[in-house]
């Protein structure tokens, strides 16, 4: 495959804290890794996808907000990460204010999508997306292929799913595009608790082949690693933190390509 079938990809729940950023930075560290070259957009106003690469927010010099409201070209925006082949497009909390900033525009769905049409040189594009279904979400789905959605292995783990099976679909009819879910992958799993296993057999039973067979188990590792501004692999690279997302990253691309 040439690098220009690049291929854009949405890390979403409207749940906050279920693991999306830390899946974001990890498996598209994990799939740069293995060679391709990989963009991740930070599309949550509080930047935690930025950080967790270490990009500090005196660095942002041009971001999320400025290519959605301004224009700004994706290419020059995007900074190299200390990851081979990962770059990123910061955000900062300016974003928070982008939505009304684009409210009245007639294309406000549709921004992202047409910034991304221009960027070149990255087979893999994910999104980072905010806890939330609104604008910027929209706009990330508008923009995506797919979507991917980390589910935290708890009890409620599928309350809110079918809301966002249903934003897919008001997506793929209003803006006529054929987004799909990915995938679904289940994160912070404690193998010692009933209840995990519990929430696995119930996912897997009501979403099957939906539901990625790697699964990434809760680790301490995992949350420390952005403090330091590193993925999970430069952190602690022979963790089971890190293994999970290598095998998430393959699993991934074993799918992308059997597509
Ligand atoms: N597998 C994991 N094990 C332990 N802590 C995790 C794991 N995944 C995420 N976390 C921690 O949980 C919190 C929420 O995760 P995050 O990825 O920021 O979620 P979201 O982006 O959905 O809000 C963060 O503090 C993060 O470090
Ligand atoms: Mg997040």
């Amino acid at each position: 495959m040439s690098v220009k079938t690049k291929r854009i990809v949405s890390i979403a729940n409207q749940k906050g804290g279920v693991g999306k950023t830390t899946t974001a930075i990890n498996m598209a560290a994990a799939i740069a890794q293995k060679g391709n070259k990989t963009l991740l957009i930070d599309l949550d106003p509080q930047g935690n996808a930025s950080t967790g690469l270490g990009i500090l927010p005196d660095d942002r010099d041009v971001t999320t907000y400025d290519v959605l409201v301004d224009g700004a070209d994706v290419n020059d925006a995007a900074i190299k990460t200390d990851v081979r082949n990962l770059s990123i497009l910061p955000a900062t909390t300016d974003l928070s204010s982008a939505d009304v900033q684009m409210m009245k525009d007639s294309d406000r769905l549709s921004r992202l999508g047409k910034a991304l049409r221009s960027v070149e040189g990255f087979k893999y594009i994910f999104i980072d997306c905010p806890p939330s279904l609104n604008l910027l979400t929209l706009n990330a789905f508008a923009a995506s292929d797919s979507v991917l959605v980390p589910l935290q292995s708890e009890f409620y783990a599928l309350e809110g799913l079918s809301q966002l099976m249903l934003t897919v679909k008001e997506v793929r009819e209003t803006m006529g595009s054929s987004l799909f879910i990915d995938g679904v992958v289940l994160t912070m799993f404690d193998r010692r608790n009933k209840l995990a296993q519990h929430v696995e057999s119930d996912v897997r039973g009501n979403l099957g082949e939906l539901v990625y067979e790697t699964i990434i188990p809760r680790s301490v590792r995992l949350s420390e690693a952005p403090s330091y501004g590193e993925t999970v692999l430069q952190y602690d690279a022979t963790g089971l933190g890190a293994q999970a997302y290598l095998a998430l990253g393959a699993e991934f691309l074993k799918r992308d390509k059997q597509r």
